[in-house]
């Protein structure tokens, strides 16, 4: 199948875990992929194993409006459109009480979390305005509907991009520009280490502690369960599907 062939997508977070498993499936289905991540040589290892060579790379970071202005422009100008763009470039928080959250950890969440999605909309939806349609997918995550004590800066910049999903989603539906957001549960990438409690530092067990505790269905996500919730948000299978949110979560979010 060709569901995306002749589109053109930015995918944020590229570089690693589930936007790596996005940019490789987008690939595969056709599209014209831009892999961006603030880290280059992941990005580019990304692009060297994709399923074709209509991929390119480009080093931004996604909470800098200079990098997303660029980003956006050399996209356009390499493939002459954007159709699709998937925010997933994130960062975790492992766990910190509030009153031991700093300004610089809370901004710094919040600016590649929540902030980023405002700026990748300004900047291409102008591009979809002009050819009245296109996809914006943005990644949250389950914590953005059910909490977790100590990631409370994770948590607000998940909610915040579930509720700017759903105002862009209204907004920008008279351009026939659908905007839905994937909340993953608990899964299988670099980052989910990262989430650990206090001294907590061996990442089997941790994977492990949340696998137990809060997947009913017994198992971590992949990386890849969540690309095929990208494609079909991405493409024309849901194509009068917006403003959803889709949990891929193992039912964590029940
Ligand atoms: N892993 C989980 O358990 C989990 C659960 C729910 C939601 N999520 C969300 O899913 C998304 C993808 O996470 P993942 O698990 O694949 O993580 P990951 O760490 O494997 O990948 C994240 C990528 O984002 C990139 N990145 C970080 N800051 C950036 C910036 N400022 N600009 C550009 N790129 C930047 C990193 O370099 C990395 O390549 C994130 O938004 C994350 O919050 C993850």
């Amino acid at each position: 199948m060709s569901l995306l062939k002749g589109r053109t997508a930015i995918v944020t977070g590229a570089g690693s875990g589930m936007g790596k498993a996005i940019a490789h499936l987008f690939a595969k289905q056709g599209a014209n992929v831009t892999i961006a991540d603030i880290n280059d040589e992941s990005a580019k290892t990304t692009a060297d194993t994709a399923a074709h060579q209509r991929v390119q790379t480009i080093q931004a970071d996604v909470a800098s409006e200079s990098d997303v202005d660029s980003l956006v422009s050399k996209t356009v100008a390499a493939y002459g459109g954007l159709d699709i763009v998937v925010n997933c470039a994130g960062v975790p928080q492992s766990f910190t009480s509030i009153e031991e959250l700093t300004m610089e950890q809370w901004d710094a969440i919040m600016n590649v979390n929540s902030k980023s999605i405002f700026l990748m909309a300004k900047y291409a939806v102008p591009f979809m305005k002009k050819q009245k349609s296109g996809s914006i997918v943005n990644i949250a995550s389950i914590a953005g509907i059910r909490a977790r004590p100590g990631l409370n800066a994770y948590c607000a910049s998940k909610g915040a991009a579930i509720m700017l999903t759903k105002a862009l989603a209204l907004e920008l539906a008279p351009f026939q520009i659908r905007v839905n957001v994937i909340n993953p549960g608990p899964a299988n990438t670099p980052m989910i280490g990262q989430f650990l409690v206090g001294d907590e530092t061996d990442k089997e067990e941790g994977m492990k502690r949340i696998f137990q505790d809060s997947v009913p269905l017994g198992m971590l996500i992949e990386p890849e369960d969540i690309a095929q919730g990208a494609l079909y948000l991405a493409s024309d299978l849901s194509k009068i599907v917006t403003g959803e949110i889709l949990n891929i979560d193992g039912g964590r979010g029940i």
